[in-house]
């Protein structure tokens, strides 16, 4: 993402398909997150995607099966590659946040694990 600032504030712009590892085929945004809420608690059968904090704050953790990462998205560190049979979950979202993500493919129930005994063994064969 190029970051851009002006005497009237910044400009985020990220240019396609330079800036994203895959072909963009669909955008959407999470908004309007209760503070105390939690998100994702799924996977991904083959689906990409990059997320793009667009305002506010949020925790994610992402399982691979393996390992856990931890990484807090934030004005300074807006942004985070996703890669298939990865387990999300999003919290500790502040006030206002609005999370952008941009994804490989339209949207399909079907590539969706959301039992994580499922993702794991999914994870361990692959
Ligand atoms: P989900 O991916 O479970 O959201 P989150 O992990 O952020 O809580 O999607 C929530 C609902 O929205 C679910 O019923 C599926 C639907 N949905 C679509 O119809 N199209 C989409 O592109 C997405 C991402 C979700």
């Amino acid at each position: 993402m190029k970051r851009i600032e002006t005497h009237a504030g910044g400009l985020d712009v990220i240019e396609l398909p330079c800036q994203v590892p895959f072909p963009v085929q669909r955008i959407y945004w999470l908004r309007d997150t209760p503070v105390d809420a939690t998100r994702g608690l799924h996977a991904h059968r083959t689906l990409r995607q990059v997320l793009v904090l667009v305002s506010g704050n949020v925790r994610v953790e992402l399982d691979n099966g393996h390992t856990t990462t931890v990484h807090k998205l934030d004005v300074d560190n807006p942004q985070l590659p996703i890669e298939p049979v990865t387990w999300r979950v999003l919290s500790e979202f502040g006030e206002g946040t609005v999370l952008m993500v941009l994804a490989s493919a339209p949207y399909d129930p079907d590539d969706y694990i959301r039992d994580y005994s499922t993702f794991l063994a999914v994870a361990r064969a692959s």
